[in-house]
Parts: structure tokens; sequence; C-alpha cells
């Protein structure tokens, strides 16, 4: 049975509980990172607190996080739960209160929990060698996809729509152009160059994007970052997508067409490798 952090306690998780009250649960009031494990240690924690942070201001959630304390509550869990390789979730949400759609006062205690995923074989992954097949969607969700909330429904059902289509993921699309995957960063590469959707509020600022668009410059690959469409997508060299638990990951089949050869192809294949090279080396 796995160890789970509640405000403050470590707990076997049949014993761990939040109030009916908490806004996570009644308002998605809430917001959350997945940092990714390798080697029992963690990925790019910086990226994932600062992010964090940001998600917090944007929502002007006031509860104040050290996020040294926030290392030392996932490096705990790492122990406790002898994790190697796998995920660690955490969830701040504004805390319990009686339910009202005003923010209730500043000094109600944030809900912090934080629990693990062990994924052996996640850096192994056989998809990486295979290739997703994803379908395209509609964009229906709200403005500000920015901000990491846990308002998680439409990327739910999103993905239940691309398993019923036989499916792997699904690319969410909005007046044409692809935003991004259900839970990651979706990209093509054209004639050597690497097309990506822009920052902004309608898309999430992937940290393992920043860190594979970095890693691409340094190898001077092109980069470009526009939106792209279907189109686009469907008549491109190589697809694939970035996120903390999929790393790289490459996309050989868009709504049935094939990309490229079929199979995964070599800007995806080496920005892979030097991502999980690079980042196994600086993880802490
Ligand atoms: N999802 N876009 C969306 C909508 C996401 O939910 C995620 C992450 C990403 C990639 O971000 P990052 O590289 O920081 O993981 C992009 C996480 C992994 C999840 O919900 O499980």
């Amino acid at each position: 049975m796995r160890t789970v952090y509640v405000n403050g306690d470590y707990l076997p998780e049949d014993e761990a509980r939040i109030s009916v009250f908490d806004r996570g649960f009644l308002f998605a009031d809430g917001v959350y990172e997945v940092t990714s494990v390798l080697d029992g240690k963690l990925v790019d924690f910086p990226g994932h607190a600062a992010r964090l942070q940001r998600s917090m201001d944007e929502l002007a959630m006031e509860a104040e996080i050290d996020m040294d304390d926030l290392l030392e509550i996932h490096r705990e869990l790492i122990r406790r739960n002898d994790l190697t390789e796998g995920l660690i979730y955490l969830q701040v949400t504004r805390g319990a209160a009686d339910r009202d759609f005003l923010y209730p006062a500043s000094e109600t205690p944030p809900t912090i929990v934080l629990f693990t995923q062990s994924k052996p074989g996640l850096a192994e992954s056989p998809m990486a060698k295979t290739g997703m097949k994803i379908v395209t969607i509609p964009d229906r969700r709200w403005g500000r996809r920015d901000i990491k909330t846990v308002q998680l429904l439409y990327p739910s059902m999103g993905k239940m729509e691309a398993k019923r289509a036989g499916a792997d993921d699904a690319w969410m699309v909005e007046d044409g152009h692809v935003t991004e995957g259900t839970s990651n960063n979706a990209y093509i590469v054209k004639d050597g160059v690497i097309v990506t959707r822009h920052l902004g509020e309608e898309i999430l600022h992937g940290i393992t994007r920043k860190a594979v668009l970095a890693f691409a410059r340094e190898a001077q690959m092109k980069v470009e970052e526009r939106p792209f469409t279907v189109e686009e997508a469907l008549a491109a060299d190589e697809a694939f997508v970035t996120s903390a638990s999929s790393f790289v990951m490459p996309v050989v089949e868009i709504d049935g067409q094939t990309i490229g050869a079929g199979t995964p192809g070599a800007t995806v294949a080496r920005l892979r490798e030097i991502y999980l090279d690079e980042m196994r080396k600086a993880a802490i």
C-alpha cells in the first residue's frame, strides 16, 4: 500500500481524508503538477515548482507554499514508497469552506495532497518505438488553459473518444489549428523544422516543452512556435507529443492517416534520447 501526503501527514493511502467541502471537489478550485521520477530522482522539479506558483498566482490562491519544503515532501514520498521510476502527483486546492461561489477568507488553509504512481519502464516505453495513433477533436475547454487546474473532464472525455476510435490519444483543434493533446503538447516536423503552437492562454506551458525546445535549438534544429493546421499535421514528415509522463513520444497516425513513413522519425527519436539523457543527469 502506498504512503500518501495530506496536509502535513504521511498516511497509508486508505487512511488519507479530505473534507466533502473541499473547493477542489466542489468547484475544481485547485491546481496540480505531475513530476516524473527517474532513478529515484525528480525530473525538472524547479520547473514544476515555478509553474505551480504561477497557477496559484493566476487564480489568486494566496496560500504560501515553501518550495524547499515541497521538494522535501516529494523526496520523502520517493523514499517511503521506494519509487525508482514513475510519477508524483501534487494537488493544491483553495481548501475547505461552506459551499459558496465567492472565495473563502484568505486565511483558509489550502489542501495539499501528494501521491506517487510507480511506472516501471516509463523511460523504456514500448510506445516510443511504435508511436501513437491520434484522433482530432474540437477543443471545448475553457479559455485559461495556461493555468494547470484540476478541471480535466473534457480531456478525460477526449481520451475516451480516442479509445473508442481505436486511437491512443486526441489532439484538440480550435479554428482549424491544433492547440495541444489532452495531456501533452503537440508538434509536427516538416522539412527539418519543428513546429509547435506558441505560448498563450490557449495551451498549457509544458515544462517538458520548454526543455525539449531548448535542447532542439542547442542541437541546431530549427524551431517555429506558431499555430499549425490539421492539414499541415497530416502532411508532416513527423509528429510527436511531450509531457512529464511521456517525455517525447512519437505520433505515427492522425485521423487514420499515416504520418511520414508510419514509424517514429529520426528527429523525434533524437529529441527523446537527448531529453532523457540530459534530464537524468540534471534530476535531483
Ligand atoms: N499533463 N498540455 C496539457 C493539457 C497537459 O495536461 C500537460 C501535462 C501538458 C504537458 O506539460 P508538462 O510537460 O509540464 O507535463 C500539456 C500531465 C502530465 C497530466 O495531466 O498527467
